[in-house]
């Protein structure tokens, strides 16, 4: 049996592909943070103190910022493969949090690469890197040779992170990948993240609990898959014959306001939009404003245009989605309905 090490196994992809190796028979290890109130709602279901109802799932304290922690959980786990998935992953709120997030973001992997460089076991990693480092992009589609211009502290420190795996791999022959993931999202994402905003708040509003939604910039554009289909990327790319980089996307592109048309059009719910900029509003067939933007929701600097090209992890991977925006967004309403009668 294969024994896996997943930092940020309480997050939306950690949960993902902690039951997708549990599947493959894999035995899971997964490390999550102290924190004072439970924030295990996402694995739950696959984990069961004192004794864990799937005996091959195993949790651990730690944290990515904690060098200690981080090198003796690897060198008592000794898994073959581990996967970071540990990150403060909000851009918006890097911007509030930049030392800490350049810490966990961009330290954090160098902490586990020392520990795999001076281990005596071949241990694959996998980095989460992120589509945010191509920024201010300078071609549309991104691909793996597209040029990095980061606009965050979140995307900066995982610039770092990214490079550092390279460099770990070219020089000490680490079999170490970076995955370049654009946006993924589920009914497990975050509530923060304007995907779930949306879908939640627009079923709240549909079902008169909620009056309004305020968001930032409804005009930046994002490539969305679903978390389910990339984490099998993941896992793919520390399958191959050789480490490498891979991006792993869609391919098709929609703004905010095209995705809050094609969840409300779903929920026949039909909104009017009148005004312009800040000033830009959803109204309903009441006439009611239903959405307005609101100045705090804007980031200092934004990423307005990613769009993947995947080419190559189709072609070497094979990797292919069974998601589009469509079954994505019908997942993320019927789990949000669910939720509404909680
Ligand atoms: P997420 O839901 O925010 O999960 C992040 C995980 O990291 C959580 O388990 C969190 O623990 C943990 N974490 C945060 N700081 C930590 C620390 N100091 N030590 C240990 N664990 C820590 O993010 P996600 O959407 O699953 O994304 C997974 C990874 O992929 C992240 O690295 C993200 O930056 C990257 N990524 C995500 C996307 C996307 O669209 N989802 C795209 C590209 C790359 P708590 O539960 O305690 O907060
Ligand atoms: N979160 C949020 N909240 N974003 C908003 C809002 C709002 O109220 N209104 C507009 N937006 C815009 C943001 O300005 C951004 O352009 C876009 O919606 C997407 O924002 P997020 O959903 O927060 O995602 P992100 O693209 O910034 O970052 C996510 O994807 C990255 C991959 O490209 C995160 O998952 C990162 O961890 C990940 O690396």
């Amino acid at each position: 049996m294969k024994v896996a090490l997943i930092f940020g196994i309480t997050g939306q992809d950690g949960s993902y592909l902690a039951r997708l190796l549990l599947k493959k028979r894999y035995v899971v290890h997964g490390v999550k943070r102290r924190s004072s109130s439970l924030n295990t709602k996402r694995i739950d279901d696959i984990y069961v103190e004192p004794f864990s109802k799937n005996q091959n799932f195993i949790l651990h304290y730690g944290d990515i910022t904690d060098a200690l922690s981080t090198t003796n959980l690897i060198n008592k786990i000794k898994p073959d493969e581990i996967y970071n998935l540990a990150a403060q992953s909000h851009v918006a709120v890097s911007f509030d949090v930049p030392e800490y997030t350049a810490n966990a973001d961009g330290l954090g992997p160098l902490r586990i690469l020392e520990t795999i460089r001076n281990s005596k076991k071949k241990i694959k990693f996998y980095q989460a890197g992120t589509s945010e480092m191509f920024g201010k992009v300078d071609q549309i589609p991104q691909n793996e040779k597209t040029n990095f211009h980061p606009r965050s502290p979140y995307a900066t420190a995982k610039l770092y992170a990214h490079w550092i795996t390279k460099n770990y791999r070219d020089a000490y022959g680490l079999f170490a990948c970076n995955g370049l993931l654009f946006n993924h999202e589920s009914p497990m994402r975050g509530e923060t993240f304007v995907t779930k905003k949306i879908v939640k708040a627009l079923v709240r509003i549909k079902n008169k609990k909620q009056k309004k939604l305020f968001l930032g910039n409804i005009y930046s554009k994002r490539d969305w898959g679903h978390a389910k289909d990339y984490v099998e990327a993941m896992w793919l790319i520390l399958q191959q014959k050789f480490p490498d980089d891979f991006v792993i996307s869609s391919d098709k592109q929609y703004s905010i306001k095209q995705f809050i048309n094609i969840v409300s059009k779903k929920l026949n719910l039909k909104i009017k939009w009148i005004g312009k900029g800040i000033n830009e509003k959803g109204i309903n067939s009441e006439g009611k404003i239903i959405i307005e933007c609101k100045r705090k929701y804007f980031r200092p600097l934004e990423v307005d245009n990613l769009l993947g090209n995947s080419k190559k992890a189709r072609k070497i991977l094979k990797w292919k989605p069974k998601y589009n925006i469509h079954t994505l967004v019908e997942e993320m309403i019927a789990h949000e309905l669910e939720m509404i009668h909680e």
